[in-house]
C-alpha cells in the first residue's frame, strides 16, 4: 500500500512510520509515496528527505481552506496514495479533501477521542493528573477527532510529574501503535481482496 504522510512540524510519528516501512512492521506491506507538508520549512520535511522519502509542500499561510485543500488533493493524487496518514498535520480538513480520500485518511490523537478533541491533549492529561491516557488511531471524517476508532492503547501516566514526561511516555506509544495499526489495516484489506478474488475466480 502506498502512503502519503502529512505533517506540519517535528515529524516524530513520520520517522516511526518510515522506519517501520524500511525495517519494521510495515516492511513488505507499505511504501512511502510522499511526505507532504503545509509548512515548507517544517523540520519533519527535512527529516523525511534525509530518510530518502519523496517530499512535497505547499504553504497554507493566508490560503482559504477549501481552495488550499483542493490544491493539496491534486498534489497528493500525483502519488496515488492508498492511505493518507496524518502525522501532526495541524489543519482541519475540508469536506472536499475528506471526500477525495474517503475512508482512507488516518489520524493519531494523543488522547481518547471520546474524552478530548483538538489540540493540547497531553497538557490536558497532565493538568488533570490523569493516571492514564489513551492513544487513539482513527479514521478521519468531517468532524474534529470524531471518526471511527481503529485502535486505542493506554499509556500509564502514574508518577509522570512533568509535561515532558507525559509526552515522552505518550509518544513512545504513538510511535509503536501507528505503524502497527496501519499494518493491521493493510493486512485486513489484503485478506479481503484475496477472499473476493477467490470467490469470483470459480
Ligand atoms: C503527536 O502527538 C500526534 O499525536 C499529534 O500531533 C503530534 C505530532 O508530533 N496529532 P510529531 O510531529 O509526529 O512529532
Amino acid at each position: 500500500a502506498r502512503l502519503a504522510i502529512l505533517l506540519s512540524g517535528r515529524g516524530s510519528n513520520m520517522v516511526a512510520l518510515v522506519q517501520a516501512v524500511q525495517a519494521g512492521v510495515l516492511q513488505n506491506l507499505a511504501e512511502v509515496g510522499v511526505v507532504f507538508s503545509n509548512v515548507p520549512d517544517a523540520p519533519g520535511l527535512a527529516t523525511a528527505a534525509a530518510l530518502g522519502c519523496p517530499t512535497a509542500s505547499r504553504s497554507s499561510q493566508g490560503r482559504k481552506r477549501a481552495e488550499f485543500d483542493a490544491e493539496v488533493v491534486d498534489v497528493l493524487r500525483q502519488y496515488q496514495p492508498d492511505y493518507v496518514v496524518l502525522a501532526g498535520y495541524m489543519r482541519i480538513l475540508s469536506p472536499t479533501f475528506i471526500r477525495a480520500f474517503a475512508g482512507r485518511i488516518l489520524n493519531i490523537h494523543p488522547a481518547d477521542t471520546h474524552q478530548h478533541q483538538g489540540l493540547h491533549a497531553y497538557e490536558w492529561a497532565f493538568d488533570n493528573r490523569l493516571p492514564e491516557t489513551k492513544i487513539t488511531v482513527h479514521l478521519v471524517d468531517e468532524g474534529l477527532d470524531t471518526g471511527p476508532i481503529l485502535a486505542q492503547h493506554p499509556v500509564n501516566l502514574r508518577g509522570a510529574d512533568t509535561l515532558a514526561e507525559v509526552e515522552r511516555r505518550g509518544l513512545a506509544v504513538e510511535h509503536r501503535v501507528y505503524a502497527e495499526t496501519l499494518a493491521e489495516l493493510i493486512k485486513q484489506e489484503r485478506h479481503a481482496e484475496r477472499s473476493r478474488s477467490i470467490s469470483t475466480s470459480g
